[in-house]
């Protein structure tokens, strides 16, 4: 039987309260026996700095580089607002990525039947919706150089952040886009600024060329990344897979995450390029953040997270039947209609993060039996 090392870093806010229901999923898979997942937990973000001054250790990046893969629960919040910008809890996030070489963030935006009437837009507008955006993760302007403030002597500063993309950058986040939308609805959106940026026009010329030589079969569609915005909310059906730049997939994922109901039902998985072996550096985690007014509560809803543990099993693990029951339960528990605060609508009753694990893991026993 396969064993796996799994890194928990669980984080800030309500990172650990929803990792702890992951914990008890991964307990369920492990007792099924089709692999173990052995699980070690470390510090990222605001809590790591707290305990030794930088937002990752060293040995937490070594650690995550060994591992067979991450899960990440949530950094950040108003405690560590003061905290020097380089150890700023995001920083943990960012180094990660970027020392995992994780360039190709999934974020699918699916709308649970049970949910679409808690969608912000109209019911009929997001039933069914199946987007998955891919963003482009270890580039562009979050990480681009020159970023930084001078002093200008005048009681003036300048601010500069850089947005800079080399071809392999776009290329091999293309390919990733266009690889997914072969084994979905063969639809590829390209969303850039061409119209104002040179970086857009690059990312265009780019995909369009890796379209032409590589994947003429799927059809690929330009888009502006602010009309993408507004397509997203006037019509979100039309889109299939969206891929995009680190900022804009930022933005847009966010939005199409709250076209599904609510930011806690969103997974994301973060992988990097092929290995010899045909591995895959990888670190999933919700695309949701540490939340930090409901934070200890016991209130969050943990099934993004329960749901980036499913991507982890169908993306990494190759275990696609384990996937398939952890995102039927998932399912199952919302037609029952049991709902946490940020799904619950008026009038319902809401349930806590514990009472939703409790009952994915029941739904689980029940799927298996
Ligand atoms: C995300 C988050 C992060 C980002 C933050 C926490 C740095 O918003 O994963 O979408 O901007 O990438
Ligand atoms: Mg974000």
């Amino acid at each position: 039987m396969p064993s796996y090392d799994l890194l928990f870093l669980p984080g800030d806010g309500i990172g650990p309260e929803v990792m702890a229901e992951v914990a008890r999923v991964v307990e369920w898979i492990n007792k099924r026996g089709t692999a173990t997942f052995n699980m070690e937990t470390d510090l990222v973000g605001g809590c790591a700095y707290d305990a030794h001054g930088e937002a990752i250790a060293d040995e937490t990046v070594d650690k995550a580089l060994k591992a067979d893969s991450v899960l990440l629960g949530a950094v950040g919040g108003p405690k560590w607002d003061d905290v020097p910008y380089e150890a700023r809890p995001e920083a943990g996030l960012l180094r990660l990525r970027k020392d995992l070489e994780l360039f190709a963030n999934l974020r699918p935006a699916i709308c649970y039947p049970a949910l679409a009437a808690a969608s912000s837009l109209k019911q009929d507008l997001v039933e069914g919706l199946d987007v998955m955006i891919v963003r482009e993760l270890t580039g562009g302007v979050y990480f681009g150089e020159p970023k930084e403030i001078t002093d200008l002597g005048d009681g003036q500063k300048r601010a500069v952040d850089t947005q800079v993309y080399e071809t392999y950058e776009i290329e091999r986040i293309c390919r990733v886009a266009f690889d997914l939308a072969k084994k979905r609805g063969n639809l590829v959106h390209s969303a850039e600024k061409r119209n104002v940026m040179k970086s857009g026009v690059l990312w265009n010329e780019v995909a369009t060329r890796v379209h032409a030589e590589e994947f003429p079969e799927v059809e690929l569609q330009h888009i502006l990344a602010d009309n993408c915005a507004m397509q997203l909310v006037r019509n979100p059906k039309q889109f299939d897979v969206l891929v995009t730049d680190n900022l804009f997939g930022d933005i847009l994922s966010d939005c199409a995450a709250m076209l599904t109901g609510s930011l806690g039902m969103l997974p994301s998985a973060s992988l990097g390029a092929e290995d010899d072996n045909g591995k895959r550096k990888s670190l999933y985690e919700p695309v949701h953040g540490s939340a930090p007014d409901i934070a200890g509560q016991g209130a969050a809803n943990p099934i993004a997270t329960i749901a980036s543990y499913a991507m982890a099993l169908r993306y990494t693990f190759n275990m696609g039947t384990e996937a398939d029951m952890v995102e039927n339960a998932i399912a199952g528990v919302l037609d029952k209609g049991l709902r946490t605060g940020d799904i619950v609508g008026d009038g319902g009753q809401a349930i806590g993060t514990q009472a939703m694990g409790n009952a994915i893991l029941a739904e689980l026993d029940a799927l298996s039996s």
